[in-house]
């Protein structure tokens, strides 16, 4: 069947039609996935069944998967690298409802490069994950900005109890996992610019006042949340979907805590951003 892609959005997000993620891909499909998640930022597969492994193996056309950092005791023991995030399964990470904009493991000095969800159980309403365009985001800043922003470190913490953790550097949790990286990212296979700075696990701009560096990511994040920059999407089961996690940030809305939501994840292994 010919690959076919579907945007999904003006700028993020597509959707292949064409490609059975449960047999192992040709070095055509495989080539047609990279360069479409390039592209994109987020490529969505759907409709099919996908068994744990045949969902590492699509993964793994990407890169290596990341064996789990974070929360190694959530990881499954037959399957490397595999969780599950969920609000009712023994042992699954993010239990919780709504989450803000982040990126996958910003707080390790070589964060993922994808990230990949596939859709096991939904709520009837409420827990989309909402993906953003980061690249664009950041072309559209003012050159005064830009220029402002060139060769700065952001502090990337895992530590967010806080809903506005990032106004309380004092009150981090000691030994609470953190990495600096650039706030303005190049993208290593693309060579686009992007922010890599995000409202949930970024605690401030290095080397310059506290309050410039409020101020800068408050007018960041509230910049990169625009509506213009977003994709909202509504799982279905059997929805698979893997994000270009050095260009995008996501997040997930809140939903009734007493349905169920299960996905299962997996993560490919990246550098460290410049
Ligand atoms: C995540 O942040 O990795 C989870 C997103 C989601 O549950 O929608």
């Amino acid at each position: 069947m010919t690959l076919k892609v579907r945007p999904l959005s003006p700028t993020i997000g597509a959707e292949i039609i064409g490609m059975d993620p449960r047999e192992p891909l040709n070095q055509n499909s495989v080539e047609f996935l990279r360069k479409v998640w390039l592209e994109f930022g987020v490529v969505f597969i759907r409709g099919y069944k996908l068994t744990d492994a045949q969902h590492a193996s699509l993964c793994s056309n990407l890169g290596k998967i990341q064996a789990e950092r974070t929360a190694p005791e959530s990881e499954s023991e037959s399957h490397p690298g595999m969780l599950f995030v969920s609000n009712f399964k023994e042992n699954a990470i993010l239990p919780g409802g709504e989450m803000w904009f982040h990126s996958d493991q910003c707080y390790f000095e070589t964060p993922v490069s994808a990230t990949s969800l596939y859709a096991i159980e939904i709520p009837s309403s409420g827990g989309h994950t909402i993906f953003c365009d980061c690249s664009e985001a950041y072309q559209d800043l003012s050159e005064e900005l830009k220029s402002r922003l060139e060769g700065k470190l952001a502090m990337n913490v895992y530590d967010y109890q806080s809903n506005n953790r990032y106004f309380k550097s004092e009150e981090r949790t000691v030994g609470a996992p953190e990495a600096p990286h650039p706030v303005v990212r190049t993208h290593p296979e693309t060579g686009r610019k992007s922010l890599f700075i995000n409202r949930l696990m970024t605690d401030c701009i290095l080397g310059i006042e506290e309050r410039e560096s409020r101020e800068i990511l408050e007018f960041l994040f509230d910049h990169m949340e625009k509506e213009q920059y977003l994709y909202d999407h509504k799982w279905k089961p059997c929805d698979l979907s893997i994000w270009d996690n050095r260009c995008t940030l996501h997040a997930r809305t809140n939903y009734d805590l007493a349905e169920r939501r299960l996905l299962r994840r997996y993560a490919v292994e990246g550098d460290k951003p410049y």
